[in-house]
């Protein structure tokens, strides 16, 4: 059977290329993985008023997601050298009530995207910073840096095939690192 993995993209964006990175690597990855991109839009900003007693249904719904997810992709953008605040938000929402966090021990892979040359790096970078804190063990190589992204995609929607390339060794490392770790 195969092991749902949850995948959260760090951008809300109808045409968001992090959405459509996301759904090649749903594609790309092989059978013993399903990738479930899990939605994030409509978590409210974390408040520990709202989430005493009974929590928003999106906390709830959300946190459920996860748990029943055996690993974690982050694909985000950068904003501003960082974590766009959408991602950071389901992090700290995942990660409360205080010692029932879901993320811990879930084994995590970590891709940044922008049409900037760096490739998201600060971002991808500041994400780790929160995972070893989450106690998420996470992919180290390779690293996944997606930078020119707006030149990947042609107007049909179809990815280059470098770029491909690029997220199916990815995807493929991920999977047979993940199997070792779980
Ligand atoms: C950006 N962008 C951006 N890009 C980058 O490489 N480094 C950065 O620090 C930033 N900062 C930034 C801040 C804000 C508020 C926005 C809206 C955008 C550009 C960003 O990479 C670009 O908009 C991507 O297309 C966003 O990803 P999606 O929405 O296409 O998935």
């Amino acid at each position: 059977m195969s092991k749902p993995i949850a995948v959260l993209v760090g951008s809300l964006r109808k045409e968001s290329y992090n959405l459509k990175v996301a759904k090649v690597l749903a594609k790309l990855a092989p059978s013993s993985l399903e990738l479930k991109i899990i939605q994030i839009g409509d978590l409210p900003l974390y408040n520990e008023d709202i989430d005493a007693g009974t929590p928003p249904a999106a906390y709830t719904r959300f946190r459920n997601e996860i748990a029943a997810c055996q690993g974690v992709l982050f694909v985000t953008p950068e904003y501003n050298r960082s974590t766009p605040a959408v991602i950071k938000n389901a992090i700290d929402v995942g990660s409360r009530p205080y010692g029932k966090s879901v993320w811990a021990k879930k084994p995590a892979g970590v891709i940044s995207v922008s049409p900037g040359a760096i490739g998201g790096f600060a971002a991808n970078h500041h994400l780790r910073q929160s995972l070893v804190f989450l106690d998420m063990p996470t992919l180290q190589q390779p690293e996944a840096y997606f930078g020119g992204v707006a030149n990947a995609f042609d107007a049909q929607g179809n990815i280059a095939e470098k770029s491909q390339e690029f997220l199916q060794q990815f995807i493929d490392a991920y999977s047979s690192w993940f199997e070792k770790t779980r």
